[in-house]
């Protein structure tokens, strides 16, 4: 006989999911309702009501889609984009590069801006980009969770839309974190993940689309590549109709409720403010043990900090000994930083004080021994 599965309680200091609050693990087993009821849809509504007031803006089709951040990713590039269309897209790590993919999947022939990895994407880099362009789409990651680099979002948005196209940004790690705000940035497709700043278990993916964003996918001369995450049908299920386009994921659902309602509580301000508070702690607590941050200068996330790993230190032994003597989980560099960093999230419930007064603590005893 198989025993009942027990998780050891880890504090997720990784690149997410981050640690969730007691309420939003309790919303999820709280009874089933059927996903046409009306007491469920009338939750719909006030999830849509919260992710626009986190969002910052008035976006009618503002909503989870079911699936985790890369699903968000998808819908906006399958709604958007049709066979033969151009886009630009920023690439200076990880989700950059995955943006790319996705979009060649849907037939699109893509222009990369790159930027080292750990560096953000610099507006005149994209101006060159778009001098002789007239993309359909251009598209940045605004947090990259692979190197720590926040890329700031405005002059890119200005430059794109000059070029005609719309601006598509990845807000997985920043919503929640660090400011986002869609209608003053002029935002068309928004993407972004349950399950770091938000502090809910990973499963939906909130998005939401401009008016024109919206228009482009309505008049498409060619069908949605994917039927799943067609926003021409999803918008009847959480548009006024109700109609069953597929069974919505009931108790994910009731959890990004209770963890909206808790992200407003706290107020978005006052969490920006806590997560920048943090990575000031962090940031001196490492420099007082002789180590750096690794990405730019000015541009560091406050939510996912790269640590870079001395000479001579096995950054997987340690991270090793995060986990199994302590209880801590933290992250590896990816692609070319494989090795050279250790990624320290402080997203959500994770960063508090005591959290990072207790890695600061381990770190210091573990790179002693
Ligand atoms: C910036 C960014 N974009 C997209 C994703 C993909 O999200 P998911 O792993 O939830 O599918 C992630 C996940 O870490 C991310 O950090």
């Amino acid at each position: 006989m198989h025993k009942p599965f027990q998780p050891p309680p880890r504090l997720l200091m990784g690149p997410g999911p981050s640690n969730v609050a007691p309420s939003v693990l309790q919303a999820m087993s709280a009874p089933l309702l059927g996903h046409l009821d009306p007491v469920f849809v009338k939750m719909m509504d006030e999830i849509k009501a919260m992710l626009r007031e986190v969002f910052l803006t008035q976006n009618e089709m503002t909503f989870p889609v079911s699936g985790t951040g890369s699903a968000g990713m998808e819908f906006c590039f399958v709604n958007l984009l049709e066979p033969g269309d151009e886009a630009v897209i920023g690439v200076n790590g990880v989700f950059g590069n995955r943006m790319v993919d996705v979009a060649e999947r849907c037939g699109a022939k893509v222009t990369k801006v790159e930027a080292p990895w750990g560096r953000i994407i610099e507006p005149g880099q994209m101006a060159a980009a778009l001098k002789d362009r007239r993309p359909k789409l251009v598209a940045i990651v605004h947090a990259e969770t692979s190197t720590g680099a926040l890329t700031p979002v405005e002059e890119i948005s200005r430059l794109a839309h000059e070029a005609g196209a719309l601006f598509v940004l990845d807000t997985v790690t920043s919503l929640g974190g660090c400011p986002v705000r869609v209608d003053e940035w002029k935002i068309d497709a928004v993407y972004s993940g349950t399950q770091k700043c938000l502090s809910c278990p990973p499963g939906l993916a909130p998005v939401s689309l401009s008016p024109r964003a919206l228009e482009t996918a309505t008049r498409r001369k060619t069908k949605v590549q994917s039927w799943y995450l067609d926003v021409n049908l999803l918008a009847a299920y959480w548009g006024q109709e109700r109609v069953y386009h597929h069974t919505a994921p009931i108790s994910m659902n009731y959890a990004l409720h209770e963890a909206l309602r808790l992200v407003l509580e706290e107020g978005l301000e006052s969490r920006w403010k806590r997560h920048e508070r943090m990575h000031g702690l962090l940031r001196k607590g490492i420099e007082a043990l002789g180590l750096s941050i690794a990405s730019q200068q000015g541009h560091q996330l406050w939510q996912l900090n790269s640590i870079a790993v001395p000479d001579g230190v096995d950054e997987a032994a340690v991270r090793k000994k995060f986990l199994s003597d302590y209880n801590i989980e933290i992250g590896a560099g990816l692609g070319p930083l494989k090795g050279k960093i250790w990624r320290v999230g402080l997203m959500g419930d994770t960063a508090t004080e005591p959290n990072v007064a207790k890695f600061l603590d381990v770190f210091a005893h573990i790179l002693k021994h």
